[in-house]
């Protein structure tokens, strides 16, 4: 039986920088992927620009039911830390927006530095290659353990049957990732180990995912389908400021997709279409300088036409402003500053980028992202329950849970 050092199962932006982290320490490292690619989500993220970081990583764009727990990572492992690895390898990039770093050129940039690193620390690549079972002992004596393993004679053993051979290491590391995109190779496996060795799973939801509307909500709006609004939207006390966007199937856009991260089934959405407006105040002067005005060619300067016209349509009397009350410009201004809709659901994992929920970290390091109750086994990236925001939030904590991992492993 061949033994290595660490075994990595999962060679996604995770799997990928971990091995990279224990290669340069000298570990052998097996890195085992059941595609036929590495790093699949780095390829297609960011539209094709891989948004790989953000200038602002701050632990509370990051929900886990345990909010302390990304924080040690974060610190250790920044977002300069991987720009200057960019930046080694000449990869350019720019700042879209709110500190969002995309390649100016292809994500392929990112996976090609990714893997030309494994190669430098001879990290060895098994793609196509799946794992049938996994066996455990502990105070087994492994050549090449670690000193302060061998010390305490609690080196623990795994034993991997995988479907080109079986192979034994002291360490290993799951970076499965979760079950967003399933088309892309996403799995419930990680979830799957860690019940095996006793650890709990928190229940699971997709995130950054577009919402579904129900019929009535479709037909009314379903001719302003690709529609784009700036607006802010909130809902359990987050609110997110950038566009929605309306679909064929209800609505999209990252202030819809960040909003969705922190909703439940059956809860209210509430959207404010002009935030930077004092509406009211705006609606009584257009009275005083428009008072033969239509209420919709006046909403035209903040919209639209055909949206403008949709919203007069569905919700008020397009009249002239003179013929409306100041209680009645009141009541348009808050219909359109808090416009309420209940989502009928999400997309889900078919199209969600990211999966809310995972492996309770609770019983994991955030040190060193070991299981407290296994030595030698460790969870990094999203299979863990770590969600960030959008905007390179979820590929920061794959960097940086999967560096402190390997300089442990
Ligand atoms: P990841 O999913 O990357 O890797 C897991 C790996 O494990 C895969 O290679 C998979 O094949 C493998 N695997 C799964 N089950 C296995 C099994 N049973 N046996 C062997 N291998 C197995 N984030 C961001 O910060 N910026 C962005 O621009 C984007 N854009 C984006 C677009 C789209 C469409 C999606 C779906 C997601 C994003 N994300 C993102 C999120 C980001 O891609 C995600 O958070 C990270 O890829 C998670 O990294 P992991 O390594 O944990 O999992």
């Amino acid at each position: 039986m061949r033994q290595v050092d660490v075994v990595i199962i999962g060679a996604g932006a995770a799997g990928l920088f971990c091995a990279i982290s224990a290669g340069q320490r000298g570990r052998k490292v097996l890195l085992i992927d059941h595609a036929n690619k590495a790093g699949k989500k780095i390829l297609m993220s960011g539209g094709g620009r891989c948004n790989f970081t953000n200038y602002f990583i701050e632990p509370d764009c990051f929900l886990s039911n345990n909010s302390h727990f990304c924080k040690s990572a974060l610190a250790r492992y920044t977002q300069w830390d991987f720009i200057a690895l960019v930046e080694k390898y000449q990869v350019l990039y720019h700042e879209k927006k709110l500190g969002q770093l995309f390649c100016d050129n292809k994500s392929k940039d990112i996976q090609e530095l990714l893997l030309k690193e494994c190669e430098i620390s001879n990290v060895e690549i098994h793609l196509k290659t799946s794992v049938e079972n996994i066996k455990y002992n502990v105070n087994t004596k492994l050549e090449n353990a670690k000193p302060e393993r061998n010390n305490n004679k609690n080196t623990p053993q795994f034993i991997l049957k995988t479907s080109k051979e079986t192979v034994q290491c002291e360490s290993l590391v799951i970076a499965t990732g979760a079950l967003s995109i399933p088309t892309m190779g996403a799995t419930g496996f990680g979830y799957q180990v860690a019940r095996q060795f006793g650890l709990n799973v928190l229940p699971t939801r997709a995130g950054l995912v577009p919402f579904t509307m129900p019929e009535k909500w479709l037909s009314d709006f379903s001719e302003l389908s690709g529609t784009s609004i700036d607006a802010v939207v909130s809902c359990n006390e987050k609110s997110f400021r950038e566009n929605i966007l309306i679909t064929h199937r209800g609505l999209s856009g990252p202030a819809i997709l960040q909003i969705s991260s922190y909703w439940n089934l059956g809860d209210e959405v509430t959207i404010n279409l002009t935030p930077d407006l004092e509406l009211v105040g705006w609606l009584l002067q257009k009275q005083r300088q428009k008072p033969n005005a239509l209420l919709a060619s006046v909403l035209c300067e903040l919209f639209t036409k055909k949206l403008a016209q949709k919203l007069v349509e569905l919700w008020f009397e397009n009249k002239p402003l003179k013929q409306f009350t100041p209680t009645e410009l009141q009541h348009i201004a808050e219909h359109l500053q808090s416009w309420k809709i209940k989502p009928h659901g999400t997309e889900g994992y078919r199209t969600a980028e990211v999966t809310l929920g995972g492996v309770d970290t609770d019983a994991i390091s955030s040190k060193t992202m070991e299981a407290k109750s296994t030595p030698g086994l460790y969870f990094i990236g999203e299979v863990l329950d770590v969600t960030g925001h959008l905007g390179g939030f979820n590929f920061q904590w794959a960097w940086a849970s999967g560096f402190v991992c390997g300089e442990v492993v």
